[in-house]
């Protein structure tokens, strides 16, 4: 499987079972979980005030929820591997005239960030994820926080019909098992809601689970 030249990481499981590069599902058009604009959920999640301090997007493919969260005037970075949606990410942002960063960075090395998040969105990440990838994420996202920080995941749930549950479907015990307090974080909510796709606008139930840094 070829990459962009200067990714230097091992493909995921993800990329292993779809044969590509995670680049290659930004080539010809949008891709289905790239509806636009931000997830409702995520529009909710910051009305209530849901973000705080420096924000960090974990796997922002072309910034929608990054960007909402910079409107409302927080310092947001978002990162990806592929760099075709961080490119259309930073245009988005020019077109609009909204101050937000957009990096590439592999999700399992966020210290090399060098940088410290007071809240962390994944919002689609988690559930491509298998087992042991989760464990290594898990440790990474610690690494760029520090005690109090929130993490928001929002990830297809195993509740929904089999076609709409994603790589690696998530139950709530998968999402407590993740994150234990021995891994420096504790499950606060987890609460039923819905990701928006391209082919169901209604979408497929999901899971917003909200995890709080130790
Ligand atoms: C399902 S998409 C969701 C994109 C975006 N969050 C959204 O809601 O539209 C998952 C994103 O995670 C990115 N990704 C996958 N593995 C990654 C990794 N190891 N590090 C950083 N980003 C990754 C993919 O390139 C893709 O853009």
């Amino acid at each position: 499987m070829s990459g962009p030249a200067a990714d230097d990481r091992a493909p995921t499981s993800h990329e292993r079972q779809a044969g590509q590069h995670w680049d290659a599902s930004y080539h010809d058009g949008p891709a289905p979980w790239d509806i636009g604009e931000p997830q409702p959920a995520i529009v909710r999640l910051a009305a209530e005030g849901g973000f705080t301090g420096v924000v960090l997007d974990a796997g922002c493919g072309t910034g929608e929820n990054a960007l909402h969260v910079a409107a409302l005037g927080l310092p947001v970075l978002g990162v990806d591997v592929a760099e075709t949606a961080l490119a259309i990410a930073r245009e988005k942002a020019a077109a609009r005239g909204v101050e937000a960063e957009f990096a590439t960075a592999d999700a399992f090395r966020l210290d090399r960030l060098g940088r410290v998040f007071g809240t962390v969105l994944d919002c689609g990440l988690f559930h491509t994820f298998d087992a042991g990838e989760r464990r290594r994420y898990v440790a990474s996202l610690a690494a760029v926080t520090g005690p109090g920080a929130v993490l928001h995941v929002l990830c297809f749930a195993d509740t929904g019909p089999e076609n709409g549950r994603g790589p690696h479907p998530v139950s709530r015990d998968d999402l407590t098992a993740a994150f234990t307090p021995g891994t420096g974080w504790h499950v606060t909510a987890v609460t039923p809601e819905r990701i928006l796709t391209r082919f169901d606008p209604d979408g497929p139930p999901a899971w917003l689970a909200r995890i709080e840094r130790l």
